[in-house]
């Protein structure tokens, strides 16, 4: 068999190899198994010794133009399978950015939050910085210096729950107002938010946890006109021009003279509904001028200042917003209430 048919086979073997090849891989094998120490062309080349001296060059210049030939051939085909690779892989990683995507749950504010937010907007615009205190607190602050002392007959109204003989959770945010008046000088212009808690029945308007916001107002010359101000225009802020409010005599240790605010009924805007049982006005807060007591034993002069305390439910003021029936819903976290707030 002469060299020339070798090329010719050898040629034509990987030629139809090459056909059959789809990898990379395939491609290295058939390059080594032809072109590579131990490949079949390199074996021609070895074999040369054996040919007659005068045929070498020309027999050499033949094999080398084949290597030359095959090598482009495998070249195109490397080039060709690259090619294709690259396509799988795109197809493969391809990302669809029209798709529409799934859409993320988003949360809803609580209704008590909402209307919280809509309040200390209210009293920053006037000029109340936001303070808050220890939900868990001492007798001293809870009590003692809103003169409440020990076997205080009114100490009962509030349904404590005692951590021990000193400490309570708070039964309302007015502990906030004496540290305030110990930690300040006056002029004082604060409001408190906070969680509160007494030993209360749960039903549609009761809950042993519940919200108020306190506000408390110390300078020289304030007097019951500038409450009366305040609340008023806290509840046209909040609740439109039409909405007054009304003041009832009542009695806390801690203010003298004490009153209870109502506010316009907003859902028949003084009509009378079944909201407000037909009066017209709705109950929202407690408020009066801060008793000199309170404000000798906080560490101010009360010869020189003089000053206003309210204390706001702000379950109250939220159910009345968005006409809530029962309280209950505020706490249950029943996803069909509180989506209605997003
Ligand atoms: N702390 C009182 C309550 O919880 C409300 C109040 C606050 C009354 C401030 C007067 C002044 O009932």
């Amino acid at each position: 068999m002469g060299i020339r048919e070798d090329l010719v086979r050898i040629g034509e073997e990987m030629r139809a190899q090459l056909n059959e090849a789809t990898t990379s891989q395939q491609l290295d094998q058939i390059r080594v198994s032809v072109l590579g120490k131990k490949g079949a062309l390199t074996a021609l080349l070895r074999g040369m010794g054996q040919i007659p001296a005068e045929e070498r060059p020309a027999m050499g210049q033949i094999i080398n133009e084949k290597r030359e030939e095959l090598t482009a051939l495998l070249d195109e085909k490397q080039q060709e399978l690259k090619q294709k690779e690259k396509e799988i892989r795109l197809q493969k990683e391809a990302l669809d950015i029209t798709e529409p995507r799934d859409v993320p749950e988003i949360g809803a504010v609580h209704p008590n939050q909402l209307v919280l937010r809509e309040v200390l907007d209210c009293f920053t615009g006037l000029g109340f910085d936001v303070v808050e205190g220890p939900e868990i607190e001492l007798d001293h602050y809870n009590f003692e210096l809103l003169n409440l002392p020990k076997n205080h007959p009114a100490r009962d109204a509030q349904d404590t729950f005692y951590v021990d003989d000193n400490m309570v959770l708070r039964t309302h945010t007015s502990p906030v107002q004496a540290r305030t008046m110990l930690s300040r000088k006056p002029p004082i212009r604060i409001v408190c938010p906070g969680r509160v808690f007494r030993a209360d029945e749960i039903d549609a308007t009761h809950s042993p946890v519940f919200h108020q916001i306190e506000g408390l107002v110390i300078d020289e010359n304030v007097t019951m006109g500038d409450l009366k101000g305040t609340l008023d225009a806290f509840a046209k802020k909040l609740y439109g021009a039409d909405i007054t409010t009304r003041f009832r005599p009542s009695f806390f240790p801690f203010t003298e003279p004490s009153a209870e605010v109502d506010l316009t009924c907003f859902n028949c805007r003084g009509k009378g509904c079944r909201m407000c049982k037909g009066t017209g006005y709705i109950e929202v807060l407690g408020c009066g001028m801060v008793n000199p007591k309170v404000l000798e034993m906080c560490g101010i002069d009360s010869t020189k200042y003089s000053g206003f305390a309210f204390g706001i439910g702000l379950e109250r003021i939220t159910m009345l917003r968005y006409g809530i029936q029962d309280m209950r819903l505020m706490y249950e976290g029943d996803l069909r209430f509180l989506r209605q707030f997003r």
